[in-house]
């Protein structure tokens, strides 16, 4: 506890903010995705039960952390947090189905072609995909229109070939090729990196941050981004799916090659650590206004879920 007066620790700082914005984004997800009264009823229940509940909504904090850099509007970054948080929950639902990593188990529920079925899991995916567009283009999400148009084409690319929707091509070919580290480098940062990427890039593009000036913001983002997968994978070795509320052991099993199959746990660690230490250090021209984007930073490797 910090004594009154002082600042909150990062630790602090981190808790509340990742409670506030759960409630935050939980709320936003109920109204926007209302159940109608039609055949379509299974489609929305699907992608309530993804998109509400659960989740660390790291990219949502993401979104509104780099905005606290340049006081932005609050409403304004929610919107962006939850388009990314669509494509999020997106990629989980078809990372989930049979013909991906077939899993049962997702934030503590049964995944949802588990609790639906596939072609339910499938369609869910796809509107959920779809609803962070309409998110982004909605007017409340800017009034600037070029501002818009930017967080589009930006997410799009976070999410395609060139990004998360790429990574995961190159992850299946990852069970049988094999790969050298620093191909499992770029696999990660289009998977999960280019996302959290974008997460960033939102407040940048909101700011109207010329180019030269998200230069440490880039740096950031990416070094957090990768330092973000190897823990995954980490956990996925040494996690507890009591905690971590889905399967353990997952790509030892498939025989993927991950930072920690190439490297060893040890080594993977100490490399995540470092990328920690590097991704604060990009932030040293921000003041205490980037204390949550500090604090996230410890958070993504010292995370048991
Ligand atoms: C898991 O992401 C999949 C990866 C991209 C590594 P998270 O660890 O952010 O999953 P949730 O959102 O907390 O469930
Ligand atoms: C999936 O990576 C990342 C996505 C883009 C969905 P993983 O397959 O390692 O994610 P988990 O471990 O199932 O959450
Ligand atoms: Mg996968
Ligand atoms: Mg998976
Ligand atoms: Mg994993």
């Amino acid at each position: 506890m910090a004594a009154p007066g002082e600042p909150p620790s990062g630790r602090a700082l981190l808790r509340s903010a990742l409670q506030e914005i759960s409630a935050d984004v939980d709320r936003a997800f109920d109204t926007l995705l209302d159940i109608p009264d039609d055949p379509r009823r299974p489609l929305i229940e699907a992608m309530r039960h993804a998109a509400i509940g659960g989740g660390k909504r790291m990219r949502p904090l993401l979104v509104k952390a780099a905005g606290a850099l340049f006081s932005l509007d609050p409403g304004h970054l929610l919107r962006a947090g939850l388009a990314a948080e669509c494509i999020h929950v997106y990629s989980l639902v078809h990372d989930d189905l049979p013909a991906m990593d077939n899993d049962d188990m997702r934030r503590g529920k049964p995944t949802v072609h588990k609790a639906f079925d596939d072609a339910t899991a499938i369609l869910a995916g796809d509107s959920l995909h779809d609803l962070a567009f309409e998110i982004l283009a909605g007017e409340e999400t800017h009034p600037d229109p070029f501002v818009r148009i930017n967080l589009v084409r930006a997410l799009a690319k976070a999410s395609g070939t060139g990004g998360m929707a790429g990574g995961q091509m190159m992850d299946i070919a990852a069970e049988s090729a094999v790969f050298d580290l620093p191909t499992i480098t770029r696999l990660q940062q289009l998977k999960t990196g280019a996302l959290i990427g974008f997460c960033i890039e939102a407040a940048a593009i909101m700011a109207h941050l010329p180019s030269e000036a998200r230069v440490g913001l880039h740096g950031y983002a990416h070094d957090i981004g990768l330092a973000f997968q190897i823990a995954d994978d980490l956990l996925d070795i040494e996690g507890d799916a009591a905690v971590t509320g889905k399967a353990v052991g997952k790509d030892a099993q498939a025989g993927k090659q991950t930072f920690v199959s190439l490297l060893g746990p040890e080594r993977a660690r100490e490399q995540a650590r470092m990328l920690v230490e590097q991704a604060k250090a990009h932030l040293h021209g921000f003041d205490e206004r980037a204390g949550l984007l500090r604090a996230i930073a410890d958070y993504v490797i010292e995370r048991d879920r």
